[in-house]
């Protein structure tokens, strides 16, 4: 390769470098919510936020990042004609795996997966990349709902995200892997914004009490009966009945006034 040919090559990888950091910094904010242990309430913490963000009139996305056993799709009222699995396979273009769930007089997108058990073929994680630089110019957040644990597609998107929250439950099991999640954030000099805090009953927190907590939630047999008909607190009737109810309009409050300054609606 001559000296020529390798500064044209330098140049149209700062190109690259300075584009992507464009997309980066420009747009919506990209938030995960990885947990160490499974079921700790990842996936509905996800919808139950996507729901409040919505009704302040943000636009949000979910993305199902959880391949093995993945649970947005339960919530939909319009699915898209493939999931993100497909996309991520090279079997789908983007605008094909985002659907739509209905919230009152709004609505928020999900760009639900397919299992990988039920998939063919392989998927690259890696063209997450491309996706949510494309998306992020497209909504004020994107809403990663991971699988549990630490495989590379937890730790990918993780990577790719402006703002991670680790969510746990304040049992002993969860608050361990809770811990080696923010080990590895850590020794990856990745940024987390604290610990969400699921499903708690009482009011002092065990494990949690000296921690960095941005939200606690509680327990709440309304949010688990709606979850489990492919709802969100937001949509029952008895929503008011709803404990859970008013801390995600309080998060949802903290992350648009936090981290959501800049987005263009209101
Ligand atoms: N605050 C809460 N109160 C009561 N039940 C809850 C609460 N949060 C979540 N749940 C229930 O706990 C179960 C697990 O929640 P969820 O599927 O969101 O966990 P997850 O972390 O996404 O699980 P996975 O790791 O398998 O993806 C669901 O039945 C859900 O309805
Ligand atoms: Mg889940």
């Amino acid at each position: 390769m001559t000296a020529e040919s390798l500064a044209e090559l330098g140049r149209k990888l700062d190109r690259i470098v300075s584009e992507y950091l464009k997309l980066r910094y420009q747009g919506g904010k990209v938030i995960s919510f990885p947990s160490g242990k499974g079921g700790v309430g990842k996936t509905a913490i996800t919808i139950n936020l996507a729901a409040a963000l919505a009704l302040k009139g943000k636009r949000v996305l979910v993305m199902d990042l959880n391949f093995a056993l993945p649970n947005i799709h339960m919530f939909l009222d319009e699915a898209p004609e493939a999931t993100l699995t497909h996309y991520l396979g090279g079997e789908a273009e983007l605008d094909e795996v985002i659907g739509k769930v209905f919230v009152k007089d709004t609505h928020f997108d999900v760009a639900p997966s397919e299992s990988i058990v039920d998939f063919k073929k392989k998927i690259n994680i890696e063209k997450l990349n491309d996706a949510i630089s494309l998306l992020k110019t497209r909504y004020d957040c994107l809403l990663l709902d991971p699988a549990p644990g630490l495989s590379k597609y937890v730790f990918y998107p993780v990577r790719l995200s402006d703002h991670v929250f680790i969510v746990s439950a304040d049992v002993r099991p969860a608050y361990m892997d809770a811990m080696k999640v923010l080990k590895l954030l850590e020794t990856s000099k990745i940024n987390h914004e604290g610990f969400i805090v699921n499903m708690v009953r009482g009011s002092e927190l065990k494990y949690f009490a000296a921690m960095n907590v941005f939200a606690v939630i509680p327990y709440d047999g309304h949010l688990k009966k709606a979850f489990l008909a492919g709802r969100t607190v937001f949509h029952s009737k008895m929503g008011f009945l709803s404990p859970s109810k008013k801390y995600f309009e309080k998060m949802a409050d903290e992350i648009s006034s936090t981290f959501l300054s800049n987005s263009q609606s209101t």
